[in-house]
């Protein structure tokens, strides 16, 4: 009786061990299916998080760095990095920096392309678009395969692009929109937009961080839509307290006013905002210890060499952005950077920083203007220095700067 009991006791325990067991492989079976279902479907209409997303785009370049790319017998003659330039003259219209345009005769220049250890080719976004439907590089005379061929972008609007990756194949990019995603270090230059604002208040630029009137200030434009949208956040706008630390905007502008017509909620706070934008002077708020230069449409902006040639210390705030001549210049002892989400932190970080910081800050600041970005001489020698920098000295007949050597002797 009670064998038979625990018998049936027995059966039941494990019948139900069974059932369980087929429940479990049931279960497993259709979340299987189901996630089968879930990964097919999500994948084929999955959208990256940075689709859409200017500031990363494209996605990638060829992968490439100089022992891959790039034929270094082609350096070996001459005493000094010789450049052929294909667009020279550079036509009319072609969007370039300026600063390069003293490029063709001067000592790095050539004409001669078998003596050239680069080339460049100056593109701007229509001629990239122009290469995305044909392959216009690979029909440059000594592309080779784009060994030792350097593309110069210079890009100031938004609409400004970089060329397709698949037109670039082995050529290096010198840009000023090169974002850290893409970026191939010790292969590509970032190069800045240079000061715009002609004027420079030499008393100011001499001036020490608190001998300054506002700690922090900015007056630019407000976007009401799409990359820069953070400059209209509470965060932002709400840095302003009218005494040392003044952040005003403006919504004036083609593509804002446009907007604001079809979507008027956008422009809550732009009228009040005008009254107090309009009374302050651009040029006096640049004697401050701070300065404000955040991304617009693009990363990169003229402003923060604007400020620097005044003597303030440059605040960016922006992501994914390759600063000028990274190999050269340690910005990190210099600007302080913020992601464009984390702009709440920006005063509090400021606030704190000890005295003797801030100038030395402001001290390694000048440094690198003069020596690097004040005027076209000055950004032609770093664009030459960036180029040398790749060789890693190894090419004995073209030292790094004969100057800085001499400098540092
Ligand atoms: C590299 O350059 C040298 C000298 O100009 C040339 O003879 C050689 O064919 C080049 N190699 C490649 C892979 O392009
Ligand atoms: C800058 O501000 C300081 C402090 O308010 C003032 O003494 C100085 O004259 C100003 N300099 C210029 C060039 O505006």
């Amino acid at each position: 009786m009670c064998r038979s009991g625990m018998g049936t006791l027995l059966k039941a325990a494990s019948g139900m061990l069974l059932e369980r067991s087929r429940l479990v492989m049931f279960f497993m079976t259709w979340n299987f299916i189901l996630l089968c279902l879930m990964l097919f479907f999500g994948a084929s209409n999955h959208v990256p998080w940075h689709a859409n997303k200017l500031w990363h785009e494209p996605d990638a370049f060829p992968r490439c760095s100089m022992d891959a790319c790039f034929n270094f017998s082609r350096c070996d003659d001459g005493d000094n990095l010789l450049i052929y330039i294909y667009n020279d003259p550079v036509p009319k219209g072609l969007h370039v920096p300026m600063y390069l345009e003293s490029l063709p005769g001067s000592e790095w220049h050539t004409t001669d392309p078998e003596q050239a250890c680069l080339f460049f080719y100056f593109s701007d976004t229509e001629a990239n678009k122009a290469a995305w439907t044909k392959p216009a590089f690979s029909r440059l005379p000594y592309w080779n395969g784009g060994r030792n061929h350097v593309i110069v972008t210079f890009a100031d609007r938004w609409r400004d692009t970089n060329p397709a990756p698949e037109s670039l194949g082995m050529a290096s990019l010198l840009s000023t929109k090169l974002h850290h995603t893409t970026y191939r270090s010790a292969f590509d230059i970032a190069i800045p937009l240079p000061r715009s604002n002609p004027f420079i208040i030499e008393e100011l630029y001499h001036l020490s961080p608190f001998e300054r009137k506002y700690f922090l200030t900015f007056k630019g434009k407000r976007y009401l839509s799409r990359e820069g949208v953070f400059r209209g956040s509470e965060s932002f706008r709400g840095m302003n307290n009218g005494k040392d630390v003044v952040v005003v905007e403006t919504c004036e502008g083609k593509t804002n006013t446009k907007l604001l017509k079809s979507h008027p909620e956008l422009g809550s706070g732009c009228k009040e905002g005008q009254a107090v934008y309009d009374s302050y002077d651009y040029m006096e708020l640049m004697n401050s210890t701070f300065a404000l230069a955040p991304a617009g449409r693009s990363p990169a902006s003229y402003r923060m060499f604007e400020v620097m040639s005044n003597g303030a210390i440059p605040v960016l705030i922006a992501d994914n952005y390759v600063k000028p001549f990274e190999t050269l210049i340690q910005w990190q002892y210099c600007l302080l950077q913020f992601p464009t989400n984390e702009v709440h932190r920006v005063l509090p970080t400021l606030r704190a920083l000890p005295r003797k910081e801030v100038e030395d800050r402001q001290r390694y600041c000048k440094q690198v203007y003069e020596e690097f970005l004040m005027d076209d001489t000055a950004l032609v020698r770093s664009v030459i220095r960036s180029l040398k920098e790749r060789f890693m000295g190894m090419m004995p007949n073209f030292p790094l700067d004969k100057d800085f050597m001499k400098g540092h002797n």
